[in-house]
């Protein structure tokens, strides 16, 4: 049975790519936020996921304003990273997993979210940045990624409310999934931010802080406030909490905290890296390591 080994959470700003292709990572503006991960990627070389549902938002490089769903999940066997226009190099393509995308929009549409289904995808920075930070040297990554983008730009946009059940159910379908695979779940973007507008440049840590000590414990009341409220609260673009919320409800009921790192600014954001591990896997780590070793 597929097995959910746990999930991480971080910004995407696409500076860190930039960063990446400098290889200025221990420079002394970008080393609080690069320091972040070689904890992170010992979790995952321990875990070994072979699959990754990824929930981001797209950023006008797959879908612009002419076209937005509020929901749309990638369904096809690879996906093409392309130029954005951040000055970033195009990132390897990702390989997909269409065996538990499908099992993943069949588990959703029976559970009422209509989704837009994309045989076809470009996934922006929002994928490729955290991809490049998680699995630096493998040129493409060693993981098979399923991409669940929320609207986190065109308004009306999604509750925290709905968000989180979109999670939870995308958790039933990998529950169901009869394969022998280990998933990794992701969630992109914020923490708080305002890109542009007459509070460019403002953040929250107070809100975020809240943010990060409810995460694993009670992911309920982070979806207390509206949309508006996010905004408020958050930044403009800091709304792209919802994606971590989403990807918290595919984590399953139960999680804890493993590691976080919070690191004021890179670029205009409120940058964050966290760990969260769901109970059955710390309690399947536990029982393996209690197992008498015998010569
Ligand atoms: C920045 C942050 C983002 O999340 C993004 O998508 C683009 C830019 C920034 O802080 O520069
Ligand atoms: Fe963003």
């Amino acid at each position: 049975m597929a097995e959910i080994v746990g999930g991480f959470f971080t910004s995407h700003v696409p500076a860190i790519g930039g960063a990446i292709a400098r290889g200025l990572q221990q420079d002394p503006y970008w080393s609080p936020f690069f320091d972040a991960w070689p904890p992170v990627r010992q979790w995952l070389a321990e875990k070994q996921p072979t699959t990754m549902v990824v929930f981001y938002n797209d950023h006008g490089l797959n879908f612009f304003l002419d076209k937005m769903p509020t929901f749309a999940v990638g369904a096809a066997a690879s996906y093409d990273n392309a130029d954005e226009g951040w000055g970033l190099p195009v990132f390897p393509s990702a390989q997909g997993n269409p065996e538990l995308s499908w099992a993943i929009i069949e588990q959703l549409v029976e559970d009422e979210f209509d989704v837009t289904m994309c045989q076809k995808l470009f996934i922006d920075h929002a994928v490729t940045v955290p991809m490049a930070l998680a699995w630096p040297e493998m040129n493409p990554a060693p993981i098979k990624i399923v991409p669940i983008a929320i609207n986190t730009v065109q308004h009306p946009l999604p509750s925290a409310k709905r968000c989180l059940a979109l999670g939870r159910s995308v958790a039933k379908a990998l529950a169901k999934w009869d394969a022998d695979e280990r998933n990794v779940i992701a969630g992109t973007g914020g923490l708080s931010h305002q890109l542009d507008g007459e509070r460019a440049g403002f953040m929250n840590p107070e809100y975020d802080m809240f943010c990060m000590d409810n995460l694993a414990s009670n992911p309920e009341l982070l979806t207390q406030h509206s949309v508006h409220k996010i905004v408020e609260l958050a930044g403009t673009q800091g709304v792209e909490i919802l994606n971590w919320i989403a990807a918290r409800g595919a984590m399953g009921a139960k999680a804890s905290e493993f590691s976080r790192v919070y690191h004021i600014p890179i670029s205009n954001t409120a940058a964050a890296v966290m760990v969260l591990e769901t109970e059955a896997a710390k309690a399947a780590q536990a029982k393996e390591t209690a197992q008498p070793v015998h010569a």
